[in-house]
């Protein structure tokens, strides 16, 4: 009997209301129960930079000003990355060629294309021992520390607003078990010279984050990993305006993927950093690869204050260790293992396993 039929027999149609109640419930909960699943796979992104954006994250790459001309690569960033660190661009011999000739071009390049497409873009290096210009190198003491200094200032100033992170000051740690600064013509002009760049940098553009950047500090139990987390902790005691900490992240067999990352990346944040993984790129192939990239990126997912990961360039054959493919595309443009683990992971947000060392004690 329907709506009609019980109006044609004068009897009251409320007691098909129920059941016609009962169906739309039915038939909504059905709806629901689609839509939930079709929406649960419609999140699964298909990007790394989208799938990363969905866990409050960018994902980015290195690239080169002079292939912003090559259309596979360019394709691949656009689509993939959502943010950019010039691989050479930025530093001391391209921007300041000649002292107080600032050259800006090829940087910009990169700047402008990544701010036209709403990438972040990471400032890579204002201070550094290495890629300095010739008249730097020949500098020391007070003039060396002045003119770094300047360097600092009208570099951050001239990107100022446009920089999402600087990585202020790079590689200024020894390698071994001495945990000692590295000896360099900067380090020679004072053990303040970090924080004389973190303060310059803050003044020159107080919008972006400030990062020391490194390599070899992944390993928890490395004295030169204890040896910045100590100058970290004593700059945040100090009022020295820091806000992350890069880990670059280049892994290979004398420099292996440590087990104990996520705990490095927990331990740096606890201070009250940011910690980004700054130019990661793993030597190897297939699978061992793949899963290598899937531990990181798990890795920094369990730790919020691990806020973007920045591959070291696009394709293998842009690699500055091509011979170890360490990237994530190959020489042709298309996706490896690697980039299928990496999305992989992106996408599955926090179902990651439980940290495989015990939390730090320091
Ligand atoms: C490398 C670039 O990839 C090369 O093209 C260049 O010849 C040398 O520098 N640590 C860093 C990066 O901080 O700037 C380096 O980039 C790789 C190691």
């Amino acid at each position: 009997m329907n709506n009609a039929s019980a109006r044609a027999s004068g009897r009251p149609a409320t007691r098909l209301r129920p059941r016609s109640a009962l169906v739309s419930a039915v038939v909504g909960l059905a709806l629901v129960a689609t839509a939930v699943v079709v929406s649960s796979s419609a999140s699964a992104a298909t990007t790394l930079g989208a799938s990363a954006a969905e866990k409050g994250r960018y994902f980015g790459a290195a690239i080169a000003a002079n292939k912003l001309s090559d259309s596979t690569y360019v394709g691949i960033l656009n689509r993939e990355f959502n943010s950019v660190t010039p691989e050479n661009e930025m530093k001391i011999d391209a921007t300041e060629p000649q002292q107080n000739q600032f050259s800006f071009t090829n940087a910009d390049r990169i700047v402008n294309h990544a701010i036209s497409r709403g990438m972040k873009v990471r400032g890579h290096t204002l201070a550094w021992h290495s890629q300095q210009p010739g008249w730097m190198q020949n500098m020391s003491g007070t003039a060396l520390r002045n003119a770094m200094l300047n360097h600092v200032t009208r570099v951050a100033t001239y990107y100022r607003g446009k920089i999402d992170s600087w990585d202020v000051v790079n590689e200024a740690f020894a390698d071994g078990g001495s945990g000692a600064r590295r000896d360099s013509n900067l380090q020679r002009t004072g053990n303040d010279w970090i924080e004389a760049a973190f303060r310059a940098a803050r003044a020159a553009d107080p919008g972006a984050k400030l990062c020391y950047n490194d390599y070899n500090t992944d390993d928890w139990t490395h004295a030169k990993t204890q040896a910045v987390y100590r100058m970290v902790q004593d700059f945040k005691q100090r009022g020295v305006p820091i806000d992350c900490v890069g880990l670059q992240s280049h892994f290979n067999a004398q420099s292996p993927y440590p087990s104990n990352y996520r705990t490095t990346l927990s331990s740096f944040a606890a201070l009250g950093v940011d910690v980004q993984i700054t130019e990661l790129d793993i030597e190897g192939s297939g699978t061992q690869q793949a899963e290598t990239y899937r531990r990181v990126v798990q890795d920094c997912l369990a730790v919020p204050r691990c806020n973007g990961i920045t591959v070291w360039g696009i394709r293998d054959s842009d690699s500055w260790r091509s011979y170890g493919t360490p990237l994530l595309f190959d020489n042709n443009g298309n996706k490896k293992q690697a980039y299928n683990a990496t999305l992989e992971a992106l996408n599955a947000g926090g179902t990651t396993p439980p940290p495989t060392t015990a939390p730090p004690t320091t």
